[in-house]
């Protein structure tokens, strides 16, 4: 089953209840987290993150787009993150598994994200600790970008990574999706789908987020 994860960057953030309220059917919130180191802009930090844990009961899908997570993933879990995803290109190598370990030991679930120039084959060592690997369809930072098709390939690569080594573990995209692009990742292998800017501009956000389960 597909699941649906609408990302909270392009709501109105004056409206928050109710836009949460509007996307309730799906199945995870997105919340991106961004420094303004790792990638050019900021967005939600953890003061968000909990005024919207008390406003909803989804399932809260934290993207950290930070430098150094290994520092600020315990403290995303306590503020309640259900799933808490760091970029591979953020931490130090020798860093990653005690970042999925904190993680982990917090009672939550963790993944994994690498941007568009960095190869399926970084995942590999991680892989099978991992309950999520998001690929990023655009570069991070930024809401409304048009999706890059060459992330296909990469797509089909660490669906059969993942099929190998941690079949239960999710494959989640984000950038740029729409009923076009979701159809394309479906078929590549992906079953979470986040999607911003597309499910906030629909009027009918219920049935625009049942369509794109089915694209
Ligand atoms: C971008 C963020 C995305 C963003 C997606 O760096 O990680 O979650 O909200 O926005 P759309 O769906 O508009 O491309
Ligand atoms: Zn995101």
């Amino acid at each position: 089953m597909i699941k649906i994860a609408p990302s909270l960057l392009a709501a109105d953030i004056n409206d928050l209840s109710n836009e949460i309220q509007s996307v309730s059917s799906a199945d995870y919130l997105h919340f991106d987290v961004m420094d303004g180191v790792f990638v050019p802009n900021t967005s939600f930090g953890l003061q968000a993150l909990r005024d919207v844990r008390k406003i909803t009961d989804m399932v809260l899908d934290v993207h950290l787009m930070i430098e150094s997570p290994s520092k600020h993933v315990a403290d995303f879990a306590k503020e309640g993150g259900d799933i808490i995803t760091f970029h591979v290109e953020a931490e130090e190598p020798d860093s990653i598994h005690k970042t999925i370990q904190i993680i982990h030991e917090h009672g939550k679930k963790a993944g994994l994200s690498i941007k568009p120039n960095t190869p399926a084959t970084a995942l590999i060592p991680y892989i099978d600790t991992l309950d999520l690997v998001l690929v990023m369809t655009v570069e991070p930072g930024y809401g409304g970008q048009e999706f890059i098709s060459a992330m296909l390939p990469k797509i089909v690569e660490v669906r059969s990574l993942i099929d190998n080594h941690k079949p239960d573990c999710e494959l989640e995209v984000d950038g740029g999706i729409n009923h076009k692009t979701a159809k394309l990742c479906i078929e590549a292998g992906v079953n979470v789908l986040v999607a911003g800017s597309d499910v906030f501009a629909a009027v009918d956000r219920a049935t625009h987020i049942s369509e794109l389960r089915n694209p």
